[in-house]
């Protein structure tokens, strides 16, 4: 499905201010993975996904969508983002991103509906509406019958559960979660992750969920993935998963930390 290689990106390159947010990252998804990526403030994570979706181009390295055992893939590494957004979704940890507040429940459901139709002329009728509401009872929030209602009357919980919605209808090929449940209550954030569990098994999507939930991250998904300082420092496969505890993570977090300063000091002396 995806394949980075060598993936780095440096901010400031070459001032005193240089910031390396990527380093040397090597990664391949299979589709239909669900993987669940962890890691202290500044590890990289979003960077990761700038880069994935075009919002950054990489200093060096390659991306490769489309790969699996038959096919090589196509390399994606400079093409614009708005044209990757056809093929990656993306939901951050701001609810008020996904959706256009000033627009009504159903306008913004056409939008994105309209995506899949490209060039065609298709209006709000009855039947449209019909298939909206439809839609909408999945989330189980009753927004079926508030399709005239602009969204911005909505709540955090009620808006990023029709971002995730809407963003599926799109059948991305990659769905990219960043921290999508922090900006949440405790039960809206349970909700919005059971909606996604429930999303991704449905549309067979791949996912890859950044959470700082460390439940979160060891309960869900088939692979974990750890980074710091730029790098993907722990790969864990989902037999490997089950077995682990939230403390079992940190303490190979620091076993790899330990080897690492015992390394440098070896370097250094
Ligand atoms: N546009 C930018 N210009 C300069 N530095 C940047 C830029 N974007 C990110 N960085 C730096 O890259 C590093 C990685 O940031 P990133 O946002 O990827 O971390 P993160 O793992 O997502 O952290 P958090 O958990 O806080 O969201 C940080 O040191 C950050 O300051
Ligand atoms: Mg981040």
């Amino acid at each position: 499905m995806l394949r980075l290689e060598n993936l780095a990106m440096v901010f400031g390159s070459g001032t005193p201010d240089e910031n390396i947010a990527l380093r040397s990252v090597n990664l391949r998804v299979e589709s239909g993975d669900f993987v669940t990526i962890i890691g202290s403030n500044g590890a990289g994570k979003t960077t990761l996904y700038n880069v994935i979706a075009g919002s950054c181009v990489p200093s060096s390295g390659r991306i490769v969508m489309g790969v699996d055992e038959v096919h090589t893939g196509r390399e994606i590494t400079r093409e614009a983002e708005y044209k990757r957004a056809r093929y990656i979704g993306r939901i951050f940890q701001n609810p008020l991103l996904g959706t256009a507040g000033k627009m009504t429940l159903a306008d913004n459901m056409m939008l994105c509906h309209k995506k899949g139709y490209k060039g065609l002329k298709i209006s709000l009728n009855k039947g449209m509406r019909e298939q909206f509401q439809e839609q909408l009872r999945v989330l189980d929030m009753g927004l079926e019958n508030r399709l005239n209602d602009n969204v911005e009357l909505f709540s955090g919980g009620q808006r990023q559960a029709l971002t995730l919605l809407m963003t599926v209808m799109s059948r991305p090929s990659l769905l990219l979660l960043d921290e999508h449940t922090a900006a949440l209550d405790p039960r809206n954030a349970e909700l919005i992750m059971n909606l996604t569990l429930r999303f991704a098994g449905e549309y067979r999507l791949t996912v890859m969920m950044i959470t700082h939930n460390m439940t979160h991250a060891l309960e869900y998904g088939n692979r974990l993935l750890m980074m710091d300082s730029g790098e993907i420092i722990l790969d864990i496969d989902a037999e490997e998963k089950a077995k682990l505890t939230t403390e079992g993570i940190v303490q190979r977090f620091r076993d790899i930390r330990r080897q690492e300063l015992a390394n440098d000091e070896i370097r250094l002396s």
